[in-house]
């Protein structure tokens, strides 16, 4: 897990890229109602996961590194202690006991938040907040006050958008969040695992969504990272395809697209493979084809290089291999050129992973693509998606097939730390025969 001392030291660079006589201030995420008087399970707002690592909703972290104070002053507004929301829904921290377990200067109740706020605003130059935030309006509002009535000569501290700078910080993993880097991703692998050996002609899509849910929560990641993902047969071709409700026949391809959220960190795996335990020939040409391309990305991978690269390599070896099936006419060169894989292979080749499954962080920089550095997690992912109607030979159409890991970018390289669950077509037969 992650240190109360790292949470702070957060907390510290955030305010120290942030100008002179500035407050920072990073709500919670709320409740979200799922039915009449029920709510979705709660999922904190990431940003501010990143910041403080509390689990409560309706919670607001406050930074300020006026110069009144030698050190940056640490204040957040708690839920007021309530015995019986405690009772009927959870324990809440208050802000008595928020003082010392976040070893604040400040603790207060949400009740007080606006007069804090009011105070904050009239005496910094600076207030920094996420734009998208549930605040947007409360602190525009009193900007707008205060602007219409200076106080004493002071005026309103100027609002600026606090997101891209968490962003740029939450790009780059330290040592422990790479720890649970590694650990969402071996269970994620454990799940698709179990969900391989489970696989059988005639079971269901929702059947293999279970047994990855289970094996998760097992391990104590008690939710996926996104919507998990089976597709069998044509559903393959559906990139973001969660109805799961098919039932599988036999000869179908699975794919299965599914990542564990583990303390707050995404697995994000695609393996697809034959519910019966066998590859059919065309199916197995496709599936190489797909591994190769992987595979040569992961070959050559490492700081320095951009996503757009890593995607032309992985776009060569597919054009390459659709020619010479006779997917694609014409030459390699051609195909290449007029971007012609792009109606089997339509996604990006990867993304930023982290707290968020597609995580933060800018992809270009001042009009460039960015390079991969050390400390990024990635994803790579190549796919095929044959439509049902495609115009190619008819033992081709309606097969999808996506393989994805995880990887840290190193000083050197890259560390697949998704490489548990099998993707060589000899090694999942295999797996399937045992089971
Ligand atoms: N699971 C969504 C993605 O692979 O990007
Ligand atoms: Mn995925
Ligand atoms: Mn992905």
């Amino acid at each position: 897990m992650i240190s109360k001392q790292e949470f702070i030291a957060r907390q510290h660079r955030l305010l120290a890229l942030c100008e002179p006589e500035s407050v920072v201030v990073i709500p919670a995420a709320s409740l979200i109602t799922r039915s009449r008087d029920t709510e979705y399970p709660f999922r904190q707002n990431s940003d501010f996961w990143y910041l403080t690592g509390f689990d409560e909703p309706d919670t607001v972290l406050l930074l300020s590194n006026h110069s009144q104070f030698s050190d940056p002053y640490r204040a957040m507004a708690f839920r007021p202690k309530d015995k019986t929301a405690e009772i009927w829904q959870g324990r809440r921290l208050g802000a008595d006991a928020g003082l010392s377990e976040f070893a604040l200067d400040e603790a207060f109740e949400l009740s007080e938040l606006e007069d804090v706020l009011s105070e904050w605003l009239g005496g910094h130059d600076h207030v920094y907040f996420p734009f998208q935030s549930p605040l947007r309006e409360t602190l525009f509002a009193l900007h707008n006050k205060l602007a219409a009535a200076p106080k004493e000569n002071i005026s309103p501290a100027a609002l600026c958008d606090v997101t891209p700078l968490i962003h740029e910080m939450r790009l780059f993993k330290s040592s422990c969040e790479i720890a649970l880097m590694q650990a969402a991703g071996k269970i994620s692998a454990q799940g698709h695992i179990r969900a391989m050996k489970f696989a059988h002609p005639g079971c269901y899509e929702y059947q293999l969504e279970a047994e990855l849910h289970h094996e998760f929560a097992m391990s104590g990641a008690r939710h996926p990272a996104y919507g998990t993902i089976v597709g069998s047969g044509d559903n393959a071709c559906i990139l973001h395809y969660t109805e799961n409700n098919a039932q599988v026949c036999d000869g179908d391809l699975i794919l299965i697209d599914a990542g564990a959220e583990y303390a707050g960190y995404a697995g994000d795996i695609t393996r697809t493979f034959p519910v019966n335990g066998k590859f059919s020939a065309p199916q197995r040409r496709i599936y190489q084809l797909v591994l190769d391309a992987q595979l040569a990305v992961l070959d050559r991978i490492g700081p320095g290089m951009t996503l757009n690269e890593a995607g032309l390599i992985a776009a060569e070896v597919l054009t390459a291999g659709l020619v010479e099936l006779g997917l694609l006419k014409g030459t390699v060169a051609e195909n290449l050129e007029g971007l012609h894989y792009r109606q089997f292979f339509m996604h990006g080749i990867g993304h930023y992973l982290g707290l968020d499954v597609h995580d933060v962080g800018d992809y270009r920089q001042d009009g460039e693509d960015r390079p991969l550095q050390p400390g990024m997690v990635i994803t790579i992912e190549p796919g095929l998606y044959i439509a049902p109607d495609a115009d190619v030979p008819e033992a081709y159409r309606g097969i999808g097939v996506r393989i994805e890991d995880n990887l840290v970018i190193t000083a050197t390289g890259a560390d697949v730390i998704t490489a548990d669950v099998p993707k060589e077509i000899s090694e999942i037969e295999a797996l399937m025969r045992k089971s």
